[in-house]
């Protein structure tokens, strides 16, 4: 089947949220917590191939007990987002960039590959369809969250034979609450690791998540924002956060990052990559121990570190807690480049610069 002539059905809402009570919800959105009115729904079966895309009302799924997800969590999902663009339309960041790293996770988890012009047409769908909930507010966005669900029916252990593609969305402001500065704090686990060679680090499923909460849940018990993880192997080195990527700036006003392998692939990574490459700055994708985190703070000779991705966008680390001890980082407020790098991220994002690498996709 030519996938690109899939139509997708307009199934009628009878039930908006009206406009007022719409405004209310967008005036303070918080993070994942308010949702628009639509979603779309496209259905995978072997011998079938993708079928049945529609843009409907947002309703509950119904699964039966026994459908493989709930079993064997063959599921895979992506985080992005529309923006309001100073003319009142509506743009997407990168989305097929999205789209081929949803394609790579659904690769890793034995599952059906959706062609990538079809997932970018689905969350094209959804924008169109909902872009009235795009947030107003300078730090609003319409955060997107495709996924995939394994929904054959059956309890063999086995990749599934039928999938269910859907695309939801919600309004957010910043995803951190804000602890007065400006910058988060984050936390070292020593007794859980979240991915390791050979596992599903790089693939963005929802098993990776699941494994990272109760790490999470004691970086927050401690008083952090997040978790630092560290490599499987060797105990070592820094991988990523709970939910997002890490850089680190060095008194040399160059760039580090832990390097692909078992880390989430973030596309906020790699923008951050190429807007500092493009200002001049030195960029390393190179293993950062993470007591060269802790004597670098210390010492001066690292200046900077924030965390990155499309939830996140760029939030500097102001302290780096664990069981050896604190530390500051820098004078513990946002950094120069830190800064620097968001407001030329953000700057693209809302289309107040110019977008001199083509990644906002209008919708
Ligand atoms: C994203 O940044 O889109 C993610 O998926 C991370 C999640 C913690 C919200």
């Amino acid at each position: 089947m030519n996938t690109s002539e899939i139509a997708f059905e307009r199934r009628p809402h009878a039930n908006l949220v009206p406009a007022n009570e719409r405004a209310e919800q967008l005036a303070n959105p918080g993070f994942g917590r308010v949702f628009t009115d639509h979603m779309v729904t496209i259905r995978y079966k072997e011998g079938v191939g993708w079928h049945e895309a529609a843009v409907q009302p947002r309703v509950a799924l119904t699964l039966d007990p026994a459908t493989a997800v709930l079993h064997y969590a063959q599921e895979i999902f992506e985080g992005m987002k529309a923006y309001r663009t100073p003319e009142g339309g509506a743009a997407l960041f990168r989305p097929f960039a999205n789209a081929e790293r949803f394609a790579r996770s659904a690769d890793r988890m034995a599952m059906a590959p959706l062609p990538e012009r079809l997932f970018v047409e689905a969350v094209r769908q959804l924008v169109k369809a909902d872009r009235d909930w795009i947030p107003d507010g300078p730090d609003g966005s319409l955060y997107l969250r495709p996924f995939m669900i394994a929904s054959e029916v059956f309890l063999g252990v086995r990749p599934s034979q039928e999938y269910l593609f859907a695309v939801i969305a919600s309004a957010v402001g910043s995803y951190f609450k804000g602890s007065g500065n400006g910058t988060v704090t984050v936390w070292v686990s020593d007794d859980y690791c979240r991915a390791g060679p050979g596992g599903t680090g790089a693939a963005k499923c929802g098993g990776n998540y699941a494994a990272s909460l109760k790490a999470q849940a004691e970086a927050q018990a401690m008083g952090c924002d997040q978790v630092v993880f560290l490599d499987a192997a060797e105990r070592r080195y820094v991988e990523e956060l709970g939910g997002m990527n890490v850089f680190f700036v060095m008194d040399d006003d160059s760039l580090v990052t832990p390097p692909l392998g078992d880390i989430l692939p973030g596309i906020t990574r790699e923008s951050v990559m190429v807007l500092a490459r493009d200002m001049g700055l030195g960029v390393r994708e190179e293993p950062y121990a993470i007591e060269a985190w802790r004597a670098d703070a210390a010492s001066g000779r690292l200046t900077e570190a924030f965390a990155c991705g499309t939830a996140a966008v760029i939030t500097p680390i102001g302290r780096l807690r664990s069981k050896a001890g604190d530390v500051t980082i820098g004078d513990g407020a946002p950094g120069r480049l830190s800064m620097r790098l968001r407001d030329a991220l953000i700057g693209i994002q809302r289309g107040r610069t110019s977008d001199p690498y083509g990644w906002m996709e209008k919708v």
